[in-house]
């Protein structure tokens, strides 16, 4: 598939003020596919909404919260596996018409764990646990890791999220947040991983919503203010959302 100018989302976690408002900055750009490296739920107010949104977008992985959400959650902390809990309540709630519910359901149930996209590897983790493994910046010294996911990696790019923390790894060595590049990178010959960041979480001491625009062979890195209170008022109107998943995204940790 050719591709000239794509959108890379992650980590929505039913936040829909972070997603319509990056829907709104990616409306300014001739965006020919939207792509979803997962986490379009869990920790956040508006599930079903969020789901909704993403339903005609071209490519949604699995993520952890998926998988954890149709399959098991055992290694959740309480706090995430308690939100999951609750999503489900959400997806299964009497008041609405059954077929839309189940229309939610079918949405999660055989979303791929990977893709292969104008060049580029997509996952949720990394290639060694499409699902789960995390990819953290000081994890660029441990040769032994790295090294796995470099051989496994097919394409010259493999773009993901679930860490919630943008930047760039480079086969050579090197993390680079987006501060550093001044929010663009270049691909060339050298394989590199890029993290998309969060949309609906970000844990990057920037409580902006991100996400990642590719034209070409240029990874723009983008920040969109959204209304996180009014998110933050809807997680604690629940009673039951934990009030940390509230205040964390005002300070985006
Ligand atoms: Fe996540």
């Amino acid at each position: 598939m050719e591709l000239l100018l794509y959108a890379l989302i992650s980590d929505l976690h039913s936040n829909l003020e972070a997603v319509e408002a990056v829907f709104e900055d990616m409306a300014a750009f001739p965006v020919d596919a939207i792509l979803c490296l997962g986490d379009v739920i869990g920790y956040g107010p508006n599930p079903r909404e969020v789901l909704e949104a993403v339903r005609n977008v071209d490519v949604i992985l699995m993520g952890n919260h998926e998988e954890g959400l149709l399959f098991y959650a055992e290694d959740f902390n309480p706090k995430a596996r308690q939100a999951l809990e609750w999503t489900k309540d959400q997806l299964n709630l009497p008041e609405y018409p059954r077929d839309e519910n189940y229309g939610l359901w079918e949405l999660l149930d055989g979303l791929p764990k990977s893709e292969r996209r104008a060049g580029a590897t997509l996952v949720h983790g990394s290639l060694r646990n499409e699902t789960k493994d995390y990819v953290m910046p000081e994890d660029i010294g441990d040769a032994d890791k790295m090294g796995e996911i470099w051989s496994a990696l097919k394409d010259r790019v493999c773009f993901f999220g679930h860490t919630h923390i943008p930047g760039v790894w480079t086969e050579g060595g090197r993390f680079r947040r987006p501060a550093e590049l001044k929010d663009e990178f270049v691909l060339g010959e050298e394989k590199v991983l890029v993290n998309v960041g969060s949309v609906g979480q970000p844990r990057d001491a920037d409580p902006r919503a991100s996400y990642v625009l590719v034209d070409g062979d240029r990874v723009i890195f983008r920040r969109v203010q959204y209304d996180y209170v009014s998110t933050m008022r809807k997680i604690l109107k629940t009673g039951v959302l934990s009030d940390t998943l509230a205040a964390r995204l005002k300070v985006g940790r």
